[in-house]
């Protein structure tokens, strides 16, 4: 895929905001398989610093509620007010797991590089999210997975890199699974065209993290992993 929206963002490709591979990215990938339209009420779920729902509020015009629990709301809107983005995006610290909103109350729940910590369950889907998102509203998440069902293999390559992660982690198969299992009307189910481009990205910035990833990560890792992403409506 040719990212032309995150182009205009490559400032923010830094140390400073970035928590993993290139979020803005992985946020236009996602949304060019969604339909936001300027006005819309849009939770953007785990946040982080807030990089994704500035794109998003940017390019499509929606209103997001920048909704995450690692990041506090107040570092958030500090940066918010940095952008002047203060009438579009409402940072609010909190846990997926006990969302403060009203029933039916968004147009569309997105989420990157974030969905896999808390929604990785069955059953996650219908009790956590499905009822804050109105009736034929959408909902997309792109996150890490494996390409194939983990092995022994898998287990050796990546137990000591990934620890307690490893098992949030699963393939487009399983994920596709639950969430039709939870009622999602999956409109596209695919594995990220720029997997390679993200996390050399990332991978060139000097965060402590990717200096890590850039020792730990070998070929043989990469060829496991990718990015997975599911897009449908409620
Ligand atoms: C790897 S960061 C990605 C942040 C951002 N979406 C991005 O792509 O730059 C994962 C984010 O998920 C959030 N997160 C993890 N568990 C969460 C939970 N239970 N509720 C809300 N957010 C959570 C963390 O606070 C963290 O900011």
């Amino acid at each position: 895929m040719n990212y032309i929206r995150s182009k205009n963002y490559e400032n923010f490709f830094t140390n400073e905001f970035l928590m993993g591979p290139n979020s803005l990215k992985l946020m236009e990938e996602l949304t060019s398989e969604m339909s936001l339209k300027q006005g819309m009420r849009v939770i953007d779920l785990g946040c982080g610093t807030g990089l994704t729902s500035l794109f998003a509020a940017r390019e499509f015009g929606v209103q997001v509620y920048a909704y995450d629990l690692w990041v506090t709301a107040g570092e958030n809107y500090n940066r918010i007010k940095e952008w002047g983005m203060e009438e579009r995006i409402i940072p609010i610290h909190g846990d997926a797991n006990e969302m403060p909103f009203a029933e039916d109350f968004f147009d569309a729940i997105i989420t990157a590089d974030s969905y896999h910590y808390y929604g990785n369950k069955s059953g996650f889907f219908k009790e956590k999210v499905a009822q804050y998102i109105k009736q034929g509203g959408q909902f997309g998440m792109i996150v890490p997975g494996f390409k194939r069902e983990p092995d022994e293999k898998t287990h050796l390559l990546f137990d000591d890199i990934l620890k307690e992660e490893f098992s949030e982690w699963q393939t487009l198969e399983w994920w596709k699974k639950v969430f039709i299992g939870d009622g999602l009307k999956i409109s596209k189910a695919w594995e990220s065209e720029g997997f390679e481009e993200l996390w050399a990205d990332w991978l060139r910035t000097d965060n402590p993290y990717a200096i890590n990833d850039k020792k730990c990560l070998t070929e043989e890792h990469f060829a496991e992993m990718n990015f997975v992403a599911v897009a449908g409506t409620v």
